[in-house]
């Protein structure tokens, strides 16, 4: 537990010297992300650490671990940090811009129409700076847990914490194959004949892997999975390469460079999902990020399906 009241004491330098260390796990990052020395790093964990009483980081090899007073340190100063350019966002929409840092997460799948609606929100607020992380299903509510960004973009919002979700459009699911496969002329396939050919499959943590899963499995169906891959443009390439079936969101089939894969009509697919946008319930949206929000959903009529 942190001393009584002893942060009063430390100034929001230091704190932001040790958020930076805490978050990029190393003291030589974080002085070259904040570009200052090293051993001025070291001082002011060092003055901090003090002045809390209590070890921060624990050194085991080269490896920096954080206490659990460092943690909790960690999560304070994340509150702080944000609050703090919330502040900011304020005075500059009281001023009449819009200038300031949105930090968005998105699926694998939303990277096929995301950076145009950036973009295009870009050339209306140029002064606002965006950081997009783009990460499967289980990275992303790893990130919700540490409330890591403003907005999520998802197609399953995980159950187990606190969001708004708002659905935005559909994303379905679609079984896909090379043209010249013998199930790519076939009519309402029925599900269990696939079964009878290597599948390649999203990796584990990936959510149209867990939505694949879920159908199989309601149909006792298994499949023989040839190959596992962590990208949709890899797993396109390994289809066209004649290396299996897969099942992928349809909007990653929008390039003419796929015109060799075709979509197979099997029964139980498309898969229904939308994407939603969301974010913790319990987090005040800055205004930089309630401008995107809104933005996204009147520009949904834009995103080809
Ligand atoms: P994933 O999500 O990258 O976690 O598989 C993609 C999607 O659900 O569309």
């Amino acid at each position: 537990m942190i001393g009584d009241k002893c942060l009063i004491q430390a100034t929001l330098h230091q704190l932001k010297v040790f958020e930076t260390t805490a978050r990029l796990g190393s003291f030589t990052k974080a002085a070259e992300e904040l570009d200052i020395t090293q051993p001025t790093v070291s001082s002011q964990v060092k003055q901090l650490t003090k002045t809390v009483g209590l070890p921060l980081f624990e050194q085991i090899g080269k490896q920096l671990y954080l206490t659990t007073a460092g943690k909790e340190l960690l999560h304070t100063c994340q509150d702080v940090f944000s609050q703090l350019d919330n502040f900011e966002m304020k005075v500059a929409d009281l001023k009449g811009t819009k200038e300031g840092k949105l930090s968005l997460s998105v699926i694998t799948t939303a990277t096929y129409f995301i950076p145009r609606i950036l973009g295009a929100f870009c050339q209306i607020y140029p002064d606002i700076d965006i950081a997009l992380q783009v990460t499967n299903h289980k990275q992303i509510q790893e990130r919700m847990l540490n409330n890591q960004d403003d907005l999520y973009i998802l197609s399953q919002p995980p159950e187990e914490i606190d969001l708004k979700s708002q659905p935005f459009i559909d994303n379905p699911l679609v079984a896909i194959a090379r043209k010249d496969h013998p199930l790519a002329v076939k009519h309402n396939i029925p599900l269990k004949d696939l079964q009878d050919y290597p599948f390649i499959m999203r990796e584990s943590g990936s959510g149209t892997r867990k939505a694949v899963q879920k159908l199989l499995n309601q149909h006792n169906i298994e499949v023989k999975v040839r190959l596992e891959l962590g990208s949709n443009e890899a797993i396109k390439q390994a289809v066209l390469g004649g290396l299996g079936l897969s099942v992928l969101s349809k909007h990653t089939l929008t390039s003419t460079c796929y015109d060799d894969l075709t979509i197979l009509d099997v029964q139980n697919f498309p898969i229904p999902r939308h994407w939603y946008i969301s974010y913790l319930a319990g987090k005040q949206l800055s205004v930089i990020a309630e401008t995107f929000f809104n933005f996204l959903l009147d520009r949904t009529q834009f995103i080809e399906v």
